[in-house]
């Protein structure tokens, strides 16, 4: 440690040039690996769960029983399982989510409309809205892969 020390401190005293160099190589090194771990740092089952848990289920959840009456996933689609997920509903299927696209992602595409579109989603005066904040999360998810872990869902 002691010689390194002695080395750099001759770099910087023969070699300022070079010694700034390195730093800026290191500043830029550094700054790539942050950018790559927090693109991949969104934790499904903690940071997106939550949003559709308390956004969408309501309307996306597996076919139920409420009141004697057969509660079917509305547009065909289910949020609560990781597969159905994927495999999306009946106007989009396979585009509910497709990794690495957001912009093709229905999921988050039908969050981002005005409440007053048609195809909004929750449909407008039938839920709170979708924060820009978690709308940024959820399209980090897609951009990142969207990887679900170890959460598989309701079977
Ligand atoms: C109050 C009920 C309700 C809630 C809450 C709701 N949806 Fe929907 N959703 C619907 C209905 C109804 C449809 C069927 C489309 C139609 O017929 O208008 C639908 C369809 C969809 C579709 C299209 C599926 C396909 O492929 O046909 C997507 C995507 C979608 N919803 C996403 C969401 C997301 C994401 C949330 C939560 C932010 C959400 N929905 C919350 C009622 C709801």
């Amino acid at each position: 440690m002691l010689d390194q020390k002695s080395h750099c401190d001759l770099n910087y005293k023969y070699h300022p040039m070079k010694n700034k160099l390195t730093l800026a190589a290191f500043a830029a090194a550094f700054a790539v690996s942050t950018a790559s771990a927090q693109d991949g740092g969104v934790d499904f089952e903690k940071q997106i769960l939550p949003i559709l848990k308390q956004k969408c289920f309501k309307c996306h959840e597996k076919e139920k029983e409420d009141n004697g009456k057969i509660k079917k996933p509305k547009g065909g689609l289910r949020l609560d399982n990781a597969e159905a997920i994927m495999k999306g509903g009946k106007e989009y299927p396979a585009e509910n989510v497709v990794a690495g696209k957001p912009d093709a992602s229905w999921m988050l595409k039908t969050m981002a409309l005005p409440e007053s579109d048609e195809f909004a989603m929750p449909p407008e005066g039938k839920g709170d809205r979708v924060t820009a904040e978690e709308q940024a999360l959820v399209k980090k998810w897609i951009e990142s892969g969207a990887a679900f872990g170890a959460w598989k869902g309701v079977e």
